[in-house]
């Protein structure tokens, strides 16, 4: 059997030996041959590409690039390894990285990755048939993997295709997980793991989200992130506490702030509808096609009949997300009719602590700390935000929630009356 080192020193590299020896015995050991690979087979690959919705121009590379894995033990068995280190793996997700492309394989050199990448699909059928959905969402879901080669690999590699090794270990929970593109934007049924306990009131509807207590804020409401960035500034502390009936906290404002004073609500008048534990949407947003407004609101709408129809007994409570993309920063950078903005304002934001670094990988495709000078400016919201950093603002992420029961509801202002 090639060891790990001998598969890199023969591809040209061992700078990733480290990582790659990671569970090397035990992928090897259910190695089935070069030439058995499950997703490196013809008619494998023909069918898997066409279900993740590539164009046919992308059976030559692709069935080129496998008779060339196949034809090069180490080649095959690095391939392998990094299917199995993804999505079979009994012992957590490990996603290559740090992996070298093979100088071998010449512009098809991303594929040794993204060939295993599109290897999920029979495991995504298979977990979806498991849950009882129905094959357009299936589909739709599938075609996540064109779009990381599409919108996010391609555009950082001169149009070659591939897939960013950082992206691989995400592909695990379409494979295991009630996890589904719906329109626009994805959903994963899941406990919900935000600190916040949001209230109703039973007879108005307004809804008042607290933080935990012993959250530190800046005074504006918002949050950095390790504890240490908060040295040198003025700071309050969250408080939430029960007594005579009352839940006592620091509110949250829907827009997105702590408001630094403390309220008091009666819990005959008021019902707490939403908090950490309770079943939720996890919410993700797939690269492309933009925000649009009615594209989003169609998206939520059709993942609450999804979910409701789908899990009767686990109906989720609230969808709920975490990204750069509910960065209240934003605001100030866009006008308030830009997508982005006008779909902010359709949820209820949450201050969350979050690197300065926050999610600009995702636009940028480069690691923090970003080098200003040669970082990509290439489209508008690169140009943006690039100008808005030189200013000196310390980069934030966002978090949001909406209620399900509001979905129906869901308009530019859905908690701001
Ligand atoms: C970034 C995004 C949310 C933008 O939505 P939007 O504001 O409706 O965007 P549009 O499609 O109208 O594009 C607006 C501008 O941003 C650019 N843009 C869009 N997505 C971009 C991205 N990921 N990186 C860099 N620029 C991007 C567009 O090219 C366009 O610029 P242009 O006017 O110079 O052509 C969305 O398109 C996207 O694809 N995001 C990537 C996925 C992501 O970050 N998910 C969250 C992970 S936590």
């Amino acid at each position: 059997m090639l060891t790990a080192e001998e598969v890199l020193t023969s591809i040209g590299s061992t700078a990733a030996l480290a990582d790659v020896e990671k569970l090397w015995d035990d992928s090897m050991a259910a190695y089935p041959g070069a030439e058995k690979i499950p997703f490196l087979q013809d008619d494998a690959i023909t069918s898997n590409r066409k279900a993740t919705g590539f164009g046919d121009e992308m059976d030559g590379p692709f069935l080129r690039a496998a008779a060339a894995i196949r034809a090069n033990e180490a080649l095959a068995r690095l391939s392998w390894h990094c299917f199995w280190r993804v999505f079979l793996s009994d012992k957590g997700v490990y996603p290559p990285s740090g992996w070298p492309e093979p100088e071998m394989l010449g512009e098809d050199r991303g594929l040794i990755y993204l060939l295993p990448a599109i290897g999920y699909v029979p495991l995504v059928r298979e977990n979806h048939k498991r849950l009882g959905f129905p094959e357009d969402v299936t589909m739709e879901t599938i075609a996540q993997v064109r779009h990381y080669c599409d919108d996010n690999f391609r555009r950082g590699h001169d149009g070659r295709p591939g897939i960013y090794l950082n992206q691989l270990g995400w592909m695990r929970y379409y494979t295991t997980d009630p996890y589904v593109r719906i329109g626009r934007l994805e959903f994963w049924l899941q406990p919900s793991s935000r600190d916040i306990y949001v209230y109703r009131n039973r007879k108005t509807g307004k809804t008042i989200a607290f933080p935990p207590a012993g959250v530190t804020y800046l005074m504006d409401g918002n949050r950095l992130g390790k504890p240490e960035e908060y040295e040198g500034h003025e700071t309050f502390t969250s408080k939430l506490e029960y007594k005579d009936g009352c839940v006592i906290g620091t509110p949250l404002s829907p827009k997105g702030y702590a408001i630094q004073e403390e309220i008091s609500l009666p819990l005959v008048d008021w019902e707490m509808v939403f908090s950490k534990g309770d079943v939720s949407l996890g919410m993700h947003i797939p690269s492309g096609g933009g925000m649009d407004f009615e594209k989003c609101a169609d998206s939520l709408k059709r993942a609450k009949t999804f979910f409701t129809k789908h899990f009767p007994d686990t109906p989720p409570k609230a969808v709920v997300c975490s990204s750069w993309i509910f960065n209240t920063q934003l605001q100030e950078i866009f006008p308030p009719e830009a997508n982005l903005c006008r779909f902010q304002r359709g949820l209820y934001l949450v201050p969350c602590a979050s690197s300065p670094g926050e999610g600009l990988w995702f636009v940028f495709l480069r690691g923090w700390p970003l080098d200003f000078a040669t970082a990509p400016r290439e489209t508008t919201l690169q140009k943006k935000i690039l100008d808005y950093l030189a200013e000196g603002h310390r980069w934030r992420g966002g978090q949001m929630f909406i209620l399900m029961d509001d979905i129906d509801n869901f308009r530019d202002g859905t908690y701001l009356d």
